[in-house]
């Protein structure tokens, strides 16, 4: 169970795991903008927490080594009570009480970085209130309001292993995908998404090759980001940490979403940490840290 009840305490705790897109191909783009994917997602076991108190009046505030960023800026704060406020209406279209409530995020990751950041905030703010509240939603009206979120939110609702197509909204959850462990690094700089979209030159790319039939890491080694390089263009530190991943040993690095962390993945756990270890010390200011798939 990622999260739990606090006995005594009634505080809900709810983790956001971090998303990590193993391989994304854009596939075309839609009369609206949006951009077709198809996406190989998993999470790991770093990610964010949201903690939910029953309160007086609904309150947000916000802890961890990367709280300062959000509240300097303008995203993951409001997908959390953005959240909340739309499941609070929902509810109460079914006659649901969804009394007020405090919550905490503590930010653990970085902020605007291609691995879920408000997304799986948003995500699991939903799925916190939800066991917080004792309410029940069907899903085919949870996945919409979802998405409303962000194209990301309703893979984040699910939060393991899976192929998502269209925006995000289309999920097949995967069950063989086998635990990976791997190092993320961010260079501290954010990007931004509309941004990389807007650089894409090749809105057409081939699809994803089909895991099952070839293997795992040959399905790795045939996959690509197709937003790497347009992210890439933009943020030479991009190139700057695959370089330090690989010259760690990897065996696979890429970039996640639309960046900028990269993720390298390691033949155990321990290499991992290990080389986390030793790039913590080759980028002090960076952020690099080695975790393992859920
Ligand atoms: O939905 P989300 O907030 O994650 O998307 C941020 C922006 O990224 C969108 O407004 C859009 O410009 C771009 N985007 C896109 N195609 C996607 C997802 C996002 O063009 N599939």
């Amino acid at each position: 169970m990622r999260g739990h009840e606090v006995s005594g305490a009634a505080e809900t705790i709810e983790a956001a795991p971090a998303k990590i897109n193993l391989a994304l191909h854009v596939t075309g783009q839609r009369a609206d903008g949006y951009h077709l994917l198809e996406t190989l997602v998993t999470f790991t076991e770093a990610g964010d927490t949201i903690r939910i108190r029953n309160a007086d009046a609904d309150s947000f505030s916000i802890s961890g080594p990367f709280g300062d960023l959000l509240r300097a800026g303008d995203g993951g704060d409001n997908l959390v009570t953005r959240a909340k406020d739309l499941l609070r209406d929902a509810l109460a279209s079914t006659g649901q009480p969804a009394p007020p409530v405090a919550i905490h995020l503590e930010k653990n990751l970085p902020v605007a970085s291609g691995i879920g950041g408000g997304s799986a905030d948003a995500a699991a703010t939903l799925r916190g209130l939800l066991r917080h509240w004792r309410a029940a939603i069907a899903p085919d009206t949870l996945a919409p309001m979802a998405l409303t979120l962000g194209a990301d939110v309703p893979m984040c609702l699910e939060s393991r292993s899976l192929i998502a197509r269209g925006i995000g909204e289309d999920i097949e959850p995967l069950t063989d995908l086998p635990e990976l462990s791997m190092v993320l690094a961010n260079p501290m700089k954010a990007v931004s998404t509309p941004e990389i979209f807007r650089r894409l030159q090749n809105k057409a790319n081939p699809r994803l090759p089909t895991p099952a039939t070839i293997g795992w890491m040959d399905f790795l080694a045939q996959s690509r980001n197709d937003l790497q390089p347009p992210a890439q263009a933009l943020l030479p530190e991009i190139a700057e940490i695959t370089g330090l991943l690989s010259e760690e040993g990897a065996a696979l690095v890429r970039m996640s979403g639309s960046g900028a962390t990269c993720f390298g993945i390691f033949h155990s756990f321990d290499a991992a940490k290990n080389a986390e270890t030793s790039l913590r010390k080759k980028r002090p200011g960076w952020y690099f840290q080695a975790t393992r798939t859920i």
